[in-house]
């Protein structure tokens, strides 16, 4: 996952990847001048203050300062790592990287199951649509509300009532049956005769989030045949239930756009809230909901809404899938519908309308998990309490995000009537007893205070310089290597353009300004674009920063040899040698300071 992408690779992506193309695939731009703007999607806005220049390859906002690369801009948009998002892009603009090339036939054999679950697609939309076979089918889903229009946008089709039919289809259009088998599609009994998994059922399709096909759900068509009502496609190469979110490939722009997702059980649910208008709308696959679908759909939206039945195996399992995504840092309401209805009977009973006021109803988790220890009675004693608020702090033990953590800490003790810091010592013990798993793979951490250092914003700076005005660059370099950089991203940039230089007398700064890794370097280099000094500026700027550099360094240096000469201990002769070289450090940095006042213009002559 986290492998190093070459950075021929990394640039030939860049390349083929436009960033106002890529822009336009999350949020819509309008062309004003030679940039694009539009509302910043990384801070609520009613005025567009977005802007994406194309010429530089890069995005800025002017209301929050947001600003980056494509790849950054693919990296904050997707909460993902630079390497991932190079593969997403790569993917997008059909680069082949070179990990993947070794797994080409890897790749090939998915590839293949893809391309079955197409034909058999085709196959089963293709009878629902026009075969005389599936007239039943046909009138069963108008009887259900959904008529031609859905069949079509929502890949819905029908599995004839023969051992054969898709394995005759397949074999007309070369596809053997053991492609079929390995996608799923057909079963082989011991025997080894091999026929149809899917027969006289409804077909549902289910979607990778980029749209490709990797599975089906086939419900029966007769609801006293003693059948399962739903038979479902088996884990394959391309399908693992614990990843996959039924109806999440058509939802995500709502989703992203309504900043909620809404989660409930059966793929019906999904079709009847979307007909009503109610887009962003996700299942969860025949399993129980699972940490990888909660950081999926945590990449479009902080907030979820659970909408389940009354009943109390569905509530049972509603309340298991709430904790997951609470401990993965998102909001979680739970909407509780009528007893006895699901959310599709309800949306075609009370339409829009009824599920919105449905809605102003959902509940906080934690207020829902009150309420019910309090209508179930286990409220009543001291004993009671004490017990139940264990019990709510053992689902805010495993939330990830401290300050997240604490907020909800603090509801549950105005709540609960409790003493905060009673709850906290509590917690503390409670979190004891999980044994948290997810400490080992904290995030990396962030190099972001750095830059807050004279050292890091004066490496920041000659790296801006550099970018900016590359027509400076060869005096800076007279002056300093890349070894002076202790950034390792700038110091990589540096030194990749001292070769640059080394063979030729030009360089491509939009080149390295476009592929900048890390997002706060991005970031600023992108506010800097769209504020560039003027020239004389510049220059007097970048001496500044190279004199801190220098002055920081012999200061490093200093610190570093007083802390030898403590560790030392013996007698005063062995320092000798320590207190010199700290006196000439200290003249040069006499030297250095008077430069300070230095006309930049002789600098950079
Ligand atoms: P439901 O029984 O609630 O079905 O199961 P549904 O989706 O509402 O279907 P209708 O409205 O009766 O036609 C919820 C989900 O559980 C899975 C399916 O994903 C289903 O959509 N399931 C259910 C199975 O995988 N197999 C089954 O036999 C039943
Ligand atoms: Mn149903």
């Amino acid at each position: 996952m986290s492998s190093r992408i070459s950075p021929d690779k990394v640039d030939q992506v860049r390349q083929a990847s436009d960033i106002a193309e890529v822009v336009s695939g999350y949020l819509s731009l309008k062309q004003r001048g030679k940039n694009y703007f539009g509302l910043c999607p990384f801070h609520p806005e009613k005025t567009p203050s977005f802007s994406v220049n194309p010429e530089m390859q890069i995005f800025h906002c002017f209301g929050c300062g947001a600003g980056g690369n494509v790849f950054t801009f693919v990296m904050m948009m997707e909460k993902i790592t630079f390497p991932e998002a190079v593969r997403m892009l790569a993917q997008a603009a059909g680069i082949v990287l070179p990990e993947d090339e070794q797994n080409l036939s890897d790749v090939r054999e998915k590839e293949a199951l893809f391309v079955a679950n197409k034909i058999a697609h085709d196959f089963f939309s293709d009878n629902l649509l026009h075969s005389p076979e599936a007239k039943a089918a046909r009138s069963y889903l108008l009887s259900r509300g959904i008529d031609q229009q859905m069949m079509q946008t929502y890949a819905i089709g029908y599995a004839p009532d023969r051992w054969d039919g898709l394995i005759r289809y397949a074999a007309e259009k070369q596809l053997g049956e053991e492609v079929l088998l390995r996608a799923g599609l057909v079963i082989q009994n011991e025997s080894g005769r091999i026929y149809d998994r899917f027969r006289n059922r409804i077909t549902f399709a289910v979607h990778g989030i980029s749209g490709q096909l990797v599975a089906f759900g086939a419900r029966r068509m007769n609801d006293d045949d003693n059948s399962p009502k739903y038979i479902n496609s088996p884990e394959t190469d391309i399908y693992q239930k614990r990843f996959t979110l039924y109806g999440l490939f058509w939802a995500r722009e709502a989703i992203r756009r309504n900043k909620r997702a809404i989660f409930v059980e059966g793929y019906t649910d999904v079709l009847s809230l979307a007909k009503i208008g109610l887009q962003e709308v996700v299942a969860t696959s025949g399993t129980s909901l699972t940490q990888e679908h909660a950081r999926l759909i945590r990449r479009y939206t902080p907030q979820v809404v659970l909408l389940y039945d009354a009943d109390s195996a569905g509530a049972q399992a509603a309340l298991r899938g709430a904790d997951i995504l609470l401990e993965n840092g998102l909001d979680v309401l739970i909407c509780t519908l009528p007893l006895g209805s699901d959310p599709d009977d309800f949306a075609r009973r009370e339409g829009l309308k009824g599920i919105e006021t449905l809605f102003q109803s959902a509940r906080p988790l934690m207020d829902h998990k009150i309420d019910q220890l309090n209508s179930e009675g286990q409220m009543r004693s001291a004993a009671q309490r004490a017990e139940a608020t264990r019990l709510l702090l053992d689902s805010v033990s495993k939330v990830n995000d401290r300050l997240q953590q604490s907020y909800l800490l603090r509801e549950l003790a105005s709540k609960l009537q409790v003493e905060e810091s009673v709850l906290w010592s509590e917690l503390k013990k409670s979190t004891r007893r999980t044994h948290r798993a997810t400490e080992s793979e904290a995030e990396a951490p962030s190099e972001n205070t750095f830059f807050y250092t004279k050292r890091g914003s004066a490496e920041l700076g000659v790296l801006e310089t550099i970018l900016l005005f590359p027509q400076l660059t060869p005096h800076i370099m007279t002056v300093l290597s890349h070894a002076d950089f202790k950034n390792r991203e700038i110091a990589r940039i540096f030194r990749q353009i001292e070769t640059d230089l080394l063979h030729q007398s030009e360089y491509d700064p939009q080149s390295y300004v476009a592929s900048v890794e890390d997002p706060v370097i991005a970031r600023h280099l992108s506010a800097r674009v769209d504020n560039k000094p003027e020239l004389k500026v510049a220059k007097k700027f970048a001496l500044d920063c190279i004199i801190t550099l220098y002055l920081v360094k012999i200061r490093e240096e200093i610190d570093r040899l007083r802390l030898e000469m403590r560790r030392q201990k013996s007698d005063e002769s062995d320092l000798h040698p320590y207190l010199h070289r700290i006196r000439e450090l200290e003249e040069q940095k006499t030297v250095v300071e008077s430069r300070k006042g230095l006309d930049e213009t002789s600098f950079f002559e």
